[in-house]
């Protein structure tokens, strides 16, 4: 009799994004009039750029010809976009990363769920939270979590790092000590960023005490100050310790294309056993490899004609969250993020909770955001605006939050 992997009933119900929009769709029913601006969910606006929209059409046309087709591609990408990442993306950065370090996939979200695979299941995972929900579900899936308590919002033997103003939203060295850490800088949905001697400590912890970080650099794109590291792998010893994620998603708009990488350096072991080789057999037997052309694609936001094009995009969404941050600010609001990173993270005001601030900005300005509290309990009375909006209509929200 088959039975069901009874793990999947520990999460609870429903999804944070669906209740919003469900919120959303309620209330654009009952005002049909309102002219509703959404900065809550984090995807991009902008089209794809030209030197990527020139890449897929050739790649394209190869795939018409016999002489250029191209079938399966090899499980771990194309050399063409290894090479590329490994030399632009590392090596310039002065990391000692190869080629045949960096898996392409379609994505980090896969990545990020997926890497989890390859732990024992009485491994402990150590999150912050707030957090992408991605890092806790797929270890709950994977029964490496005990049960959710509704009290608490939080799952059993899981270690929470709290992220709070008082601590600039990055967490402390936890002192219960974890075996798998997942850390995401530039943050999501904080928007808190990490400088290099503090990310120098995690991987000096991990390497003292024999833990794996998982290092979520999704956003890494956003940076603009000096002293923040693009990569881990910018700290000593980090090969030795840390996996990264990156994700062409919002470097470059790819939301809808798909493509991201995953670094597992060959010097990474747990207990004597190479990661790399695990994962090279993982994406092998799961994984047929991203789209030829989706690779092309992403090959050409390295060539200096994409990349300053990628570059004026990502100007536009920098522009978008100085707008946000600034005129909350002046409105008297108190605001982080959006400095280094797509989103902004804003207290409610008058002592809101989340979800109340949530109904009133929709009620009182027609704006959409996302409740801090549905990324974990640390989010509680916190709220997530994104950068990722149209110019024009991000400035109206903003006079309009300002206006309350
Ligand atoms: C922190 C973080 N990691 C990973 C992802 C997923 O990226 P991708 O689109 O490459 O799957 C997101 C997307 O929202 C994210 O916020």
């Amino acid at each position: 009799m088959a039975t069901i992997n009874k793990n999947y009933l520990k999460l609870p119900g429903s999804y944070l994004f669906s209740d919003i929009a469900k919120k959303v769709k309620k209330f654009a029913d009952a005002n049909p009039e309102a002219e509703i601006i959404r900065l809550g969910i984090g995807d991009v606006t902008r089209p794809l750029a030209p030197a990527v929209i020139k890449a897929l059409h050739a790649a394209v046309d190869e795939m018409g010809q016999a002489e250029t087709f191209r079938g399966y591609a090899p499980d771990l990408g194309y050399e063409f976009l290894r090479d590329t990442i490994a030399r632009e993306d590392f090596q310039k950065r002065g990391c000692d990363i190869a080629p045949d370090e960096i898996f392409v996939s379609d994505g980090a979200k896969c990545d990020c769920g997926n890497i989890q695979e390859l732990f024992a299941t009485d491994n402990r995972i150590a999150v912050c939270d707030p957090v992408y929900p991605v890092y806790v579900d797929s270890n709950v899936m994977a029964g490496r979590t005990g049960d959710y308590d509704p009290t608490t919002d939080r799952f059993g033997n899981v270690v929470y790092m709290t992220c709070s103003a008082e601590n600039g939203f990055v967490p402390q060295l936890p002192e219960e000590k974890p075996d798998l850490i997942y850390l995401c800088f530039p943050n999501n949905p904080t928007g808190a960023v990490i400088t290099k001697n503090e990310l120098q400590k995690w991987v000096d912890y991990a390497n003292e005490n024999d833990c794996v970080i998982l290092y979520d650099a999704a956003y890494e794109a956003f940076i603009t100050e000096e002293n923040i590291p693009h990569s881990i792998y910018e700290c000593d010893g980090a090969k030795n310790c840390a996996v990264e994620f990156r994700s062409f998603s919002k470097t470059a708009g790819f939301t809808g294309l798909r493509l991201g990488f995953t670094v597992i350096p060959k010097d990474l072991t747990c207990k004597g056993e190479k990661l790399h080789p695990l994962w090279a057999r993982r994406h092998g037997t799961k994984y047929n490899g991203a789209p030829y052309i989706v690779q092309r694609a992403g090959e050409a936001i390295y060539t200096p004609e994409g990349r300053a094009q990628i570059m004026e995009q990502i100007g536009y969404y920098r522009e978008n969250a100085k707008i946000i941050l600034e005129g909350l600010q002046s409105a008297g609001y108190t605001v982080s993020g959006g400095v280094n990173a797509p989103y902004i993270w804003l207290k409610c005001p008058d002592g809101m909770s989340s979800w109340q601030f949530f109904d009133h900005l929709l009620q009182k300005a027609n704006v959409v955001g996302t409740p801090g509290v549905g990324f974990g309990p640390g989010g509680e009375g916190y709220f997530r605006l994104t950068a990722f909006g149209d110019r024009d209509k991000t400035a109206q929200a903003v006079e309009r939050i300002k206006a309350l």
